[in-house]
């Protein structure tokens, strides 16, 4: 993401106050500077989480606990091969996720195929975050395509562990939930996390989510059964 020689436009004013970036400091976009200043905001420098548009290209751009800049957007065909090296170290580090990495075998013509398919639909999304171009995140909300449930989606998220407790995983739920809000027709969100993932749970629970029910046994690993939980998030 650059900041200089294009076009910004800020979109929305940020939802969230979690971050603690001064929206009038060093890298912040003028027409940011002048929303805020402009008398949108109420504080401009309590936030750090912006929405522009780069050229017609949105982003969200979110300044990290370790003071880097994540950049979320959605995923275009030439994320494939990064997409793909990306899921088989997540599925490597987390025990957390449905499959293990071995079991991980797209090619890149299938993940683009993938892509395509998701960007057809609407009220679906990949979203994909970077750091120093870097993917470090990948967030899917996947909406059902029968007309009587097209009112909600299911959802998943994940970090790349050397990521983990700076923000991103926050960051990325609020950018999913901003995106299932933006359709226009998506009215509930729904997931299914290990009862375990502490982590996970204290970030859905954050933007409002809540628990409707129980899968037991849902995973077995080495022989052992983990219970699943299943939450969900009217929007
Ligand atoms: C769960 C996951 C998405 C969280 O992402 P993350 O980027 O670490 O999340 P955040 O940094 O926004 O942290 C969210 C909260 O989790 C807790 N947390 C995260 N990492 C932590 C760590 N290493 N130690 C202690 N607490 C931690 C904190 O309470 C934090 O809240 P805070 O802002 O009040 O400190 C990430 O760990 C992950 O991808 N795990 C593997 C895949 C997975 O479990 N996906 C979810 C499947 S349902």
């Amino acid at each position: 993401m650059r900041y200089r020689g294009g076009r910004w436009k800020v979109n929305r004013p940020p939802e969230t106050n979690v971050f603690h970036y001064p929206i009038c400091g060093i890298g912040c976009p003028k027409a940011v500077r002048e929303f805020y200043l402009g008398g949108h905001g109420e504080s401009p420098c309590n936030f750090s989480w912006y929405v522009i548009e780069w050229n017609g290209q949105r982003s969200d751009i979110v300044q990290l606990k370790d003071g880097r800049t994540l950049t979320i957007r959605k995923a275009e065909k030439t994320d494939a091969r990064q997409l793909i090296d990306y899921m088989k170290i997540a599925l490597d580090e987390s025990d957390n996720l449905t499959m293990s990495a071995n079991e991980f075998t797209m090619t890149v013509e299938q993940e683009e195929q993938f892509i395509e398919n998701v960007n057809s639909s609407a009220a679906s999304a990949t979203l994909v975050g970077f750091v120093d171009g870097a993917l470090v995140c990948v967030g899917n909300v996947s909406a059902h395509t029968k007309t009587r449930m097209a009112h909600w989606a299911g959802i998943g998220m994940s970090v790349l562990r050397a990521y983990w407790g700076m923000g991103v995983g926050t960051a990325l739920m609020s950018e999913i939930v901003a995106f299932a809000k933006s359709t226009g027709t998506l009215e509930i969100l729904e997931l299914e996390v290990r009862a375990d993932n502490a982590h996970a749970i204290s970030i859905y629970e954050r933007v409002g989510f809540q628990k409707f029910g129980y899968r037991p046994k849902a995973f077995k690993l080495h022989g052992e059964y983990h219970d699943n939980i299943l939450m969900h998030l009217e929007l």
